[in-house]
């Protein structure tokens, strides 16, 4: 069996190492943080090299060279480096990290190591004698991060993640983590040292940090680490299943272009505004009302996009059919509108840039009107950060109405909206509140869709 590996990579306090380390335990892989390297080179630049052997250092120690290495960093020709790195031996063990025979685990997350760090990873000698030492770690199931990990130690990578954050919320992180181990700083330096290292890391030469472009990109600005080692979980498990996913494409293309014909034929379906998710590229938020068990067919055969759905987990317990309903990307979900494996699998979906259909209303409208979003739905927009589609299903209470058998042949209309950007929506509330902000979300989708009452434009044929 070939082994795998997990490639993250991101910008300093977007999580990555928490992330990681739980992905790890939970897959029992082994773990690699290749700042961790980057790290143990800088103390031991600062602590003398070569010179000096690396001896017990403390902070004001490190401190009190940092001119005197900086300079030496800056100025030092590739030779002169990469000879003062000749004796460096660096090993990791069970989470620890050792320079020589000194455990340095703790001391090079001290603040005269990260402000030099990005200095020290732009030389080439550096990342050369790094780049040996993380492909010879990897003999095994692994999980790596850093900000080359996909695009250049492991460009081969099982799976690539991009985990990224607003600055802010990474900075007030990273303060955090300081405060927690004891160290004393003040946040608008960690601030600023973050925002330096995101130039240099980004800017340099070698190996920047940069999302490779088979990365799946997540933003961990709005969901805790737990959740984002939940996605990335499904994510390695589609991904094993790569097989499999031609079979369900196959699948669920042959069942579109059935239904398609069947529901215009039957139901003189129509559609309009079709342009608005077929031209879409990227992770989208199908926003429908809900009257009958047609509603999810005839939104999907209504775009070209590929959707996935949510389905009570009982359907797809039933032998066969349940099999039958996976095929068509449906997620299985246990009750009320989201439980949390189905979330996973919804911002999985996301993250991979596909489409999901929901019904905000969580369940079908008894009466034929529409009814308010839950508050869920408001949740799982705002955290996706992904663009919502309002959809509006017009007919299908008439011919599927609750206790019939069989869809009677009366027309449907669907139309689709234009997208709603929420991250970008000046009218967002500012409160702290989040459930003000999922109202207004909820509240806002299923005004848009009570809106697209009147067909806009001309009617499409499909
Ligand atoms: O993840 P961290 O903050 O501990 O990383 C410290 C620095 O190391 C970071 O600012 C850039 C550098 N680094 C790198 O250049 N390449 C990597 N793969 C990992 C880290």
């Amino acid at each position: 069996m070939t082994s795998k590996i997990i490639a993250i990579d991101g910008p300093a306090g977007a999580g990555k190492s928490t992330v990681a380390r739980g992905l790890a335990e939970q897959l029992g892989f082994t773990y690699l943080d290749s700042g961790a390297l980057y790290r143990a080179v800088t103390w031991y630049l600062l602590s003398g090299g070569p010179k000096r052997p690396p001896g017990p250092s403390d902070a004001r120690a490190l401190a009190a060279r940092q001119a005197q290495t900086e300079s030496f960093i800056s100025t030092a020709s590739d030779e002169d480096l990469a000879r003062s790195l000749d004796c460096l031996t660096i090993r990791m063990k069970d989470g620890r990290i050792s320079v020589g025979d000194l455990d340095v685990t703790e001391i090079i997350r001290d603040l005269t190591v990260t402000r030099l760090v990005s200095m020290v990873s732009e030389r080439r000698p550096v990342r050369e004698k790094l780049m040996a030492l993380q492909r010879a770690f990897a003999n095994g199931n692994i999980v790596v991060e850093g900000r080359d990990m996909g695009t250049v130690v492991f460009p081969g990578a099982f799976l690539k993640i991009y985990l990224d954050a607003n600055v802010a919320i990474r900075a007030g992180r990273r303060y955090q983590e300081l405060g927690d181990s004891g160290v004393s700083t003040d946040y608008d330096e960690v601030y600023e040292n973050l925002r330096m290292r995101d130039d240099r890391d980004t800017q340099r030469q070698i190996a920047p940090l940069s999302r490779a472009p088979d990365a799946v990109y997540v933003d961990t600005t709005y969901i805790s680490p737990d959740e984002v080692v939940g996605l990335i979980r499904k994510l390695v498990a589609t991904r094993a299943r790569s097989l499999y996913r031609r079979w369900q494409n196959f699948f669920y293309q042959s069942t579109w272009l059935f239904l398609r014909a069947l529901t215009s034929a039957y139901l003189r379906r129509r559609a309009s505004g079709t342009d608005h998710p077929d031209r879409l590229p990227g992770p989208v938020i199908f926003a429908s009302n809900h009257m009958s068990h047609l509603d999810p067919i005839l939104v999907a055969v209504s775009t070209r996009r590929h959707l996935h759905f949510l389905a009570k987990r009982e359907l797809a317990e039933i032998p066969i059919f349940g099999q039958v309903i996976h095929w068509l990307h449906i997620i299985p979900v246990r009750r009320g509108i989201l439980d949390r494996d189905a979330l996973d699998w919804v911002r999985s979906v996301l993250a991979s840039g596909e489409a999901v259909l929901i019904f905000p209303e969580g369940t079908r409208s008894r009466d034929g009107t529409i009814h308010d979003a839950k508050a869920g739905f408001g949740k799982l927009v705002y955290e996706s950060g992904a663009p919502t589609i309002p959809v509006r299903i017009i007919g299908s209470y008439q011919s599927f109405p609750p206790g019939a058998l069989w869809p009677r042949p009366t027309p449907v209309r669907i139309q689709f909206g234009e997208p709603i950007q929420f991250r970008n929506d000046p009218n967002l509330p500012r409160s702290s509140d989040l459930r003000e902000v999922y109202e207004y979300i909820g509240r806002t989708v299923m005004d848009r869709i009570r809106d697209l009452r009147d067909p806009a434009g001309p009617v499409e044929s499909p």
